[in-house]
């Protein structure tokens, strides 16, 4: 089936598979042309190839990379004239293990990987198109980043704080930029496989909702907060977790 062009452009950090490979393919499917970044050359140019070729372009890079954010804000630019759309996706979670103990190093790693670069990205966005033009911004958070999570707090600071980073820009990039998050509970993904390997039934039966999450699941999400159904929106953060949270009060 044939897409009507859109005629707007995406930009969604680590997008080869996952999550953001869910989003890549929300934002095609509705027309929109997208650009995908991620570290692994041979991942983002097989994403390319089921994504389309003819809609979507990869730009190999690490997110923390101020160099990479640039040359990603250029190349997409180049390709398509436009950035209307910046989706930071792009996350990490490297350590498991209590705040006593945690290596701080590996604190600031975290913080520089989910946080700063998103910041970096919002800023080359900006700049190249979006202060001009308009569009908007979707932070990939985490419902880590909203209330503790036992063993992954270096993890849960830096999603907390891009929850602030999130009302931060929306503030000051209104009235012609949104800027909203995403808070997703565990999503069948690589990153989160450890969490429901081989326990998947069990992992499940904690969701009101029945089941873990599926990368459409934010796909649909991040569609939204960049349409213009949600043009009245901004600065919130849309918790996206099948129901977890209603359990807080179940005693
Ligand atoms: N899955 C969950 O349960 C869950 C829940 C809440 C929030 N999240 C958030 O959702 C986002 C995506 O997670 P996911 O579950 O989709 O993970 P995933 O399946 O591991 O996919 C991560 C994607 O990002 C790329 N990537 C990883 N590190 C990168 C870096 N430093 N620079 C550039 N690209 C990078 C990966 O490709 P390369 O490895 O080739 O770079 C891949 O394309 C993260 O921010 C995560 O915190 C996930």
């Amino acid at each position: 089936m044939t897409v009507q062009d859109s005629g707007k452009v995406a930009l969604v950090t680590g997008a080869s598979r996952g999550i953001g490979y869910g989003i890549a393919e929300a934002l095609v499917a509705r027309g929109d042309r997208v650009a995908i970044t991620g570290r692994g050359e041979d991942a983002l140019k097989e994403a390319v190839e089921r994504l389309g070729a003819d809609r979507v372009i990869a730009i190999p890079g690490k997110a923390h990379d101020e160099a990479h954010q640039a040359a990603a804000v250029e190349r997409t630019m180049e390709a398509f004239g436009r950035v209307d759309y910046l989706v930071n996706n792009a996350g990490t979670n490297p350590v498991f293990g209590p705040m006593a103990e945690l290596d701080l190093n590996v604190a600031r790693k975290v913080y520089e990987t989910n946080v700063i670069s998103a910041l970096g990205f919002a800023q080359q966005t900006w700049k190249a198109w979006q202060k001009e033009n308009g569009g908007a911004i979707v932070n990939i958070a985490s419902v880590a980043g909203v209330a503790p999570s036992p063993f992954i707090g270096a993890y849960g600071m830096s999603k907390a704080a891009m929850i602030n980073l999130t009302a931060q820009l929306a503030h000051e990039f209104a009235p012609v930029v949104r800027v909203n998050a995403i808070a997703p509970a565990v999503v069948k993904t690589k990153f989160a496989e450890a969490l429901y390997e081989g326990r998947e039934a069990e992992a499940a039966a904690a969701y009101p909702l029945g089941r873990l999450g599926v990368p459409e699941d934010i796909g649909g999400a991040a569609a939204f907060l960049t349409s213009a159904q949600s043009d009245w929106i901004t600065g919130q953060t849309l918790v996206v977790d099948g129901g977890i949270f209603l359990n807080a009060g179940v005693g």
